[in-house]
């Protein structure tokens, strides 16, 4: 049923080497500022690379933006805490979702499918109506899974208590290898889901803190339980109208997306498209809403994405995805959430 999906990236041999390129002294007090604000300290011998990469991705970004100010991208980059990062760093540090391959409907797991005769709103934003903890930011561990089930379990405390509390991540990572989930090495949202139901409970944020590692052993403790499951949801794969009539019903929904590029990396705001998204998704989100821009005339249709990369990233750490466009970047491929 599960279909671990390894992602071998290797840093290329020519990247390690002294970087080639002198470094642009027009960018010296940029790069001074970037470095104090995001705390970044380095030994020489690493400030050389890190600040070429940094360049070029600078440049990168800039180019993007003077297209985008031409019309030709729906969404602008900025620079970010991940600035001195190549793509491939990014994405072996931080891309931990693992795909399911799913041949049949496994046990214990309910399946939500489009229905005539729901008529979902035209927009919705969980945010505006309390189920949604401040945005988190889960450091270089591949821990994507962890935050987004933590999320969706949020939502669902939330909607049966009328409480926000913020649950542990760090309890599904210390406490969920047996279920195949591999801590900072990339995990299942389902998997996340099932040890909550299987172990009878998560413990709150506050009682297990996060350390963006993965922990010596599982310190669960049941007197710190703050939310339950009792079952698994998965949403019809791959149909943007059954995940719409999901997220508008139920409240924020897990998901995953491809966010391997280079332009998801350094998003910060408009409505993401990009040529780049596939369908393989390796990075787990929260839909907390969708809604329609009306910008430039044309009415755009989007997700609301929570992200787990803190506030720095994209608008105030969410993304607006386009949505009803081929299901871009997968966004509909592995939706799921719990219920009580
Ligand atoms: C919880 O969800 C149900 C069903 O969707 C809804 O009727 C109810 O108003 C929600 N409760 C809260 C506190 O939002
Ligand atoms: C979770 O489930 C257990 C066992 O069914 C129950 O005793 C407990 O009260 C529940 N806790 C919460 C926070 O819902």
């Amino acid at each position: 049923m599960l279909a671990i999906f390894v992602t071998a990236v290797l840093i290329s041999p020519a990247l390690l080497g002294p970087s080639s390129a002198m470094p642009d002294r027009s960018l010296e007090g940029a790069w001074k500022e970037w470095k104090g604000t995001h705390a970044k300290e380095y030994l020489e011998e690493e400030e050389t690379f890190r600040r070429a990469v940094w360049e070029k991705n600078l440049q990168k970004i800039r180019r993007h933006n003077w297209e985008a100010a031409q019309g030709k991208h729906s969404f602008q980059l900025g620079m970010n805490h991940f600035g001195d990062l190549t793509d491939e760093e990014f994405n072996q540090m931080l891309n931990g979702f693992q795909p399911e391959l799913v041949t049949e409907q496994p046990k214990g797991v309910a399946l939500f499918r489009e229905s005539a005769a729901v008529e979902p709103p035209k927009e919705i934003d969980w945010r505006a109506k309390g189920y949604v903890t401040p945005v988190k930011y889960q450091g270089h561990c591949g821990s994507c899974w962890a935050f987004s089930a933590t999320g969706a379990l949020e939502g669902l405390l939330f909607n049966k208590t009328g409480k926000l509390v913020p649950l542990s991540e760090q309890n599904l990572i210390d406490c969920s290898w047996r279920l195949g989930n591999h801590g900072c090495h990339g995990g299942y949202i389902s998997q996340a889901f099932e040890y909550v139901r299987e172990n009878g409970g998560i413990d709150s944020e506050h009682s297990y803190p996060y350390l963006a590692r993965e922990g010596s052993g599982c310190h669960y403790n049941p007197q710190n339980r703050a939310m339950n499951c009792t079952s698994i949801v998965r949403v019809q794969e791959g149909s943007e109208a059954a995940l719409e009539q999901a997220v508008a019903t139920v409240g924020p929904v897990s998901l995953a997306v491809d966010a391997k590029s280079f332009l998801f990396h350094f998003y910060k705001s408009g409505i993401f498209a990009s040529s780049w998204c596939t369908q393989f998704v390796n990075h787990a989100m929260l839909a907390v809403g969708y809604g329609t821009s009306q910008e430039g005339g044309t009415n755009t249709d989007y997700w609301i994405l929570k992200n787990s990369w803190s506030e720095k990233w994209g608008e105030d750490g969410y993304m607006r995805l386009v949505k009803g466009r081929d299901n871009h970047c997968g966004v509909a491929n592995q939706a799921t959430y719990p219920t009580i």
